[in-house]
């Protein structure tokens, strides 16, 4: 079978949710507060494996219960872990997010996830170079990243780069890639112009997600919208990472882009119907049924 690898971060994600987001210098008391696996590499090797795709994770978390805890649920998640690092003298990655007002705000400490190095990149390099499709973000340290996507370009492994968080892009980077995957404000960072016009420069290689509307991507001859689907919205945290694993997911098994994409957008709708990130993720079979009707 096509195997994906996930060359990426690996966090234990403290959701608080609350009515109200606080101001600075202000205390809200809030609702509930939950400890989720989380990590945009993590979340996109777990909704990858959830949909069907056989799956490895490259990666690294300390010594400690978050790492236990995350490297666990990568596990019963269907996730291969044989690429993923333990680091003794740093913590595993962790994020607050703070689910308010129909929206999340996030803080990631990075921890371990800043150990991941090209000497272990090195060291799975095999795993890598025989893969269907690599994904990457940029949550590890990004000349990592540029030199996964080097090693993936020599050895004609498709990458699909999801540049969250927004930072900006060396040109070789942005060459390298395959599929690159911003959502708007992404887009606006690594480009500095309107969507349009950045999208009829990549045609079938960027593809822009638009929340609730779905993606857009030039197809050669035409600007595209593949649109989501209609969903009760409780939290939109990992619905990136979702649409990112998904994409993957249906690309290894052979779907166009356009049948891709569409995949995808079901999938990252799912997610958002449920707190924390991995949570909803939808299984193959859930997806099938969710919308075998739609
Ligand atoms: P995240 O909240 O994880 O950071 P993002 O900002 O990276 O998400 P978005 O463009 O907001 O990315 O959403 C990614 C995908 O998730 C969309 O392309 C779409 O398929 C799906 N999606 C997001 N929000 C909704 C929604 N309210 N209803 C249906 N689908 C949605
Ligand atoms: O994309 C969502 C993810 O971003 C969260 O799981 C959190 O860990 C941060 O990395």
């Amino acid at each position: 079978m096509a195997k994906i690898v996930v060359v990426g971060s690996i966090n234990t994600d403290l959701v608080f949710t609350s009515d109200i987001r606080p101001k600075a210098g202000e205390t809200v008391l809030g609702n509930t507060y939950s400890v989720i696996p989380g990590g945009k590499g993590a979340n996109q090797a777990v909704a990858a494996a959830k949909l069907g795709a056989e799956t490895y994770m490259v990666g690294c978390v300390g010594n400690d219960s978050n790492g236990d805890f995350s490297l666990k649920n990568l596990q019963q998640m269907n996730v291969n872990t044989q690429g993923v690092e333990v680091a003794n003298h740093v913590p595993t990655g962790v994020a607050n997010i703070v689910v308010a007002e129909n929206d999340n705000s996030i803080i990631v400490i990075s921890g371990a996830n800043f150990e991941v190095s090209k000497e272990i990149v090195n060291k799975h390099r095999e795993l890598i170079k025989t893969a269907e499709i690599v994904l990457l973000q940029l949550e590890i340290p990004l000349d990592v990243v540029e030199y996964t996507l080097e090693l993936c370009k020599e050895n004609k492994v498709k990458v699909i780069l999801n540049p969250a968080p927004g930072m900006v892009l060396s040109n070789s980077m942005i060459e390298n890639a395959t599929y690159i995957t911003p959502n708007e404000h992404e887009l606006k960072i690594i480009f500095g112009q309107p969507i349009d016009q950045v999208l009829k420069n990549y045609p079938n290689k960027l593809i822009v997600t638009i929340g609730s509307k779905g993606a857009k991507y030039y197809d050669g001859n035409e600007i595209k919208i593949i649109p989501s689907y209609e969903v009760e919205l409780v939290d939109t945290t990992g619905a990136g990472d979702t649409f990112c694993g998904g994409l993957a997911a249906a690309l290894v098994r052979g779907d166009s882009l356009e049948e891709a994409i569409k995949f995808a957008n079901k999938a990252a709708s799912m997610t958002v119907t449920k707190l924390g990130a991995q949570s909803g993720m939808p299984s193959l079979e859930e997806l099938m049924k969710e919308y075998s009707s739609r």
